[in-house]
């Protein structure tokens, strides 16, 4: 084994704005085979999308950084269920939270805690092929191990869902989730080592807000005109079954990137949605295991951002598409006013995956949108005490197939490099030497995006020094909000800047490619108290 350079795919433009950004560099996609739905032979908006419930909770309980006060307590069971993704379609075995893919709404108030207790109600056997060889996941580990993290959400560490803390069917968890933090779209999903993208494709995911006043001051549309819109890719075979696929070397098991055809909103395949002429505020995730998505409405109708993964922009952006990665959130405004009687479609690639069928009349419109939202306070790079190159790689195999990917050269297992001291603020440079996108994910904390610049890959192989070959580009408006999840595109240095604020202890930062999490693309950093 050694490490080797693969041929480097230009992107040009905008980073990852532009619509004809590859969906891959070299990896290719698993072939089809004569067992695998083709998902676009399906009628299209048969179904209406399903919006999940929002879960209640079963009671009271002390809060455990205060016991005199009782805060919330919700008992979640992570079930094998069965779900028809598609009219015509049967029925699809999934694992989902509660029982349903994706799982209950878990709706929180900025500064109430509460607690969710995680149960796993699982069967102990997994219905998706292991990969034994992959750190964690090794033939003496339980089939069936799970983990809960809340994604986005400032944590303590315990309640984390550290990806070694993982238990076995008839066990359970219980996490506090203090929600000391801006309103958002968070979502929760599993974290197990090993097998996180064998859980996650199983359907093991769900949609957490926390709100506050402050957002509540604002008057968005709520309710009935608030939607959330998770969308993952899937792979099914001609059963209706999900299809996870192998790797093609009979050697091997892991696949460096799942892709899937058929593109679940809210776990249905090409759903519609009747909605009244006035406007709708949807939170977007991409929950997908590696598909990078690119939306936009039909007719190139624009539409409004008002959020990133972390809450609320200084001012609504208008656009007419957006780039979502795997593990991003994205906070939208679309207007159906003008269009009395039509239907509009949501496209990914300029495929269609969602119709929106706008009715003949409005209940009264709230008004018009406002001109500011939230002030975002921008980090300014004198603040931060230290900067952390920290290299992306691929490891290749002779046969030039990748077999791991790494950060900054280390593995999983091998000691915390990483260890910011509690409120300092960091810049971290995210040396991308491979020809994919990685969406990087710190979790507890917040960031923000300072900028991207294209360096020399050949020279950084044969030196290991950053060489760079164009000025630095600004993140793009899209990502000018908080972030906490974002793209280190191929043969360019991303720069975030990050306050360690919270809680110190153990969390991980990882690719959230969820093949490239699992197979050492992840890393524990240990957040230091001050002295
Ligand atoms: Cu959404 Cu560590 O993950
Ligand atoms: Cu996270
Ligand atoms: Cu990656």
């Amino acid at each position: 084994m050694r490490l080797t350079r693969r041929s480097f795919l230009q992107v040009s433009g905008m980073a990852g704005m532009s619509a004809v950004l590859p969906q891959k560099g070299s990896h290719a996609p698993a072939p089809r085979t004569r067992t695998q739905l083709i998902a676009s032979s399906l009628t299209q908006f048969v179904d209406p999308l399903p919006i999940p419930r929002i879960l209640q909770p079963n009671g009271l309980r002390p809060s455990p950084s205060d016991s005199s006060s009782k805060i919330p307590y919700y008992r979640i069971s992570m079930r094998e269920c069965e779900a028809q993704v598609h009219r015509d379609l049967k029925p699809t075995r999934f694992w989902g939270y509660g029982g349903s893919v994706p799982g209950p709404t878990i709706e929180a108030r900025s500064g109430q805690g509460i607690l969710v207790e995680w149960a796993n109600d699982l069967p102990g056997k997994h219905f998706l092929p292991i990969d034994h060889s992959i750190h964690g996941a090794e033939a003496d580990k339980p089939e069936v191990r799970t983990v809960v993290h809340l994604h986005g959400g400032r944590v303590p560490p315990e309640s984390d869902g550290y990806p070694e803390k993982w238990f076995v069917p008839g066990q359970s968890a219980t996490c506090h989730y203090p929600n000391r933090q801006d309103a958002a779209m968070l979502w929760y999903h599993d974290h197990a080592l090993g097998i996180n993208r064998l859980n996650v494709f199983a359907g093991l995911l769900g949609a957490y807000f926390v709100r506050d006043e402050f957002e509540d001051s604002l008057q968005l549309p709520r309710g009935n005109y608030e939607i959330s819109l998770l969308m993952f890719d899937r792979i099914f075979d001609l059963a209706s079954q999900l299809n996870y696929p192998v790797s093609p070397d009979p050697q091997k098991v892991w696949t460096p990137e799942v892709f899937g055809d058929a593109i679940l909103i809210n776990g249905k395949l090409f759903p519609y949605l009747d909605v009244e002429p006035r406007k709708y505020r949807f939170r977007l995730l991409n929950g997908s295991n590696a598909r990078f998505l690119h939306l936009s409405l039909g007719d190139g109708h624009r539409f409004l951002q008002i959020g990133t993964d972390q809450g609320l922009l200084p001012a609504p952006l208008e656009h007419d598409r957006i780039f979502l990665a795997p593990g991003e959130r994205v906070d939208l405004v679309v207007d159906f006013a003008e269009l009395n009687g039509k239907a509009l479609l949501l496209n990914n690639d300029m495929l269609p995956v969602l119709q929106f069928r706008v009715g003949k009349n409005a209940s009264k419109d709230p008004g018009v949108l406002p001109q500011t939202l939230r002030p975002v306070s921008k980090i300014v790079e004198s603040s931060a005490i230290k900067t952390r190159t920290l290299s992306l790689v691929e490891v290749d195999d002779l046969k030039q197939r990748p077999v791991t990917m790494l950060l900054n050269n280390a593995h999983w297992s091998m000691p915390v490099t990483e260890n910011p001291v509690l409120d300092s603020t960091e810049i971290w440079e995210l040396v991308n030497t491979t020809d994919d996108s990685h969406p990087i994910h710190l979790h507890l904390v917040r960031f923000q995006i300072l900028d991207r610049r294209n360096f020399d890959i050949g020279a950084y192989w044969s030196t290991g020094q950053v060489k760079y070959r164009a000025p630095a580009m600004p993140a793009s408006a899209a990502e000018l909000g908080w972030k906490d999840t974002v793209r280190a595109d191929p043969g360019m240095v991303t720069r975030i800047i990050v306050k360690f604020e919270g809680y110190t202890g153990r969390y991980v930062w990882h690719c959230h490619i969820l093949e490239h999490e699992d197979n050492e693309m992840m890393r524990p950093f240990d957040v230091l108290p001050a002295s």
